[in-house]
């Protein structure tokens, strides 16, 4: 008797029955997968609002997190930062956020809820390209009197520590800062207001 083809034959059953169990486990699986993922996906499109986790935030660093398909920048300003930004005014075009590219409860000297932090979409206001973070003091590229802040690749604008744009570059405000709030010390809500929640 050839024992080799009963075998043969034997395992080829028990893998496809191994087959079908797969199939199945994998159907239930994946049924409550894809209910739980489409309501977050459709508030996702419609812009709901997205926490930010600062507490690992090194003064001086830049975190960045997407809102509406947008990128949301917040920074984490030092004091040496926050005393540049009264210097620079002279040098702004709408020093005093005098264009509404903020909410009300930015509309202050540091365009921010607690001026450590910093808020802001990540988009030129000139033709919408994403301005490269510059913190450093005097680099060789910005000269000597640059203080950090951002710089845009595309057509060179220049905006502040506070989002805040140079005179004589192509952007013609400052950078605008979406509604936020804090839900405590460490996490911003990025997309509400203090209230809304
Ligand atoms: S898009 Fe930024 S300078 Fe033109």
């Amino acid at each position: 008797m050839n024992t080799q083809g009963v075998d043969k034959k034997r395992r080829r059953t028990l893998v496809a029955a191994t087959s079908v169990v797969g199939a199945i486990g994998a159907g239930f699986a994946l049924v409550p997968f894809v209910a739980s993922m489409n309501p977050s996906a459709k508030a996702r499109a419609a812009g709901a609002p997205v926490e930010a986790d600062i507490s690992k935030l090194e003064p001086g660093a830049l975190l960045r997190v997407k809102w509406r398909g947008q990128p949301i920048w917040v920074v984490h300003r030092t004091p040496a930062m926050l005393d540049s930004l009264p210097t620079l005014e002279p040098k702004l075009v709408d020093p005093n956020s005098t264009v509404p590219q903020q909410p009300p409860y930015c509309a202050n000297p540091t365009r921010a809820i607690n001026p450590t932090y910093f808020v802001a979409i990540g988009i030129c206001t000139h033709l919408g390209c994403s301005p490269t973070y510059r913190p450093e003091v005097a680099p060789d590229d910005l000269g000597k009197d640059w203080k950090g802040g951002w710089f845009c690749p595309c057509h060179g604008s220049k905006f502040d520590l506070a989002g805040r744009v140079y005179k004589g570059v192509p952007a013609p405000t400052n950078l605008v800062i979406p509604q936020h709030t804090y839900l405590n010390d460490t996490t911003i809500l990025i997309g509400q207001d203090e209230g809304a929640a």
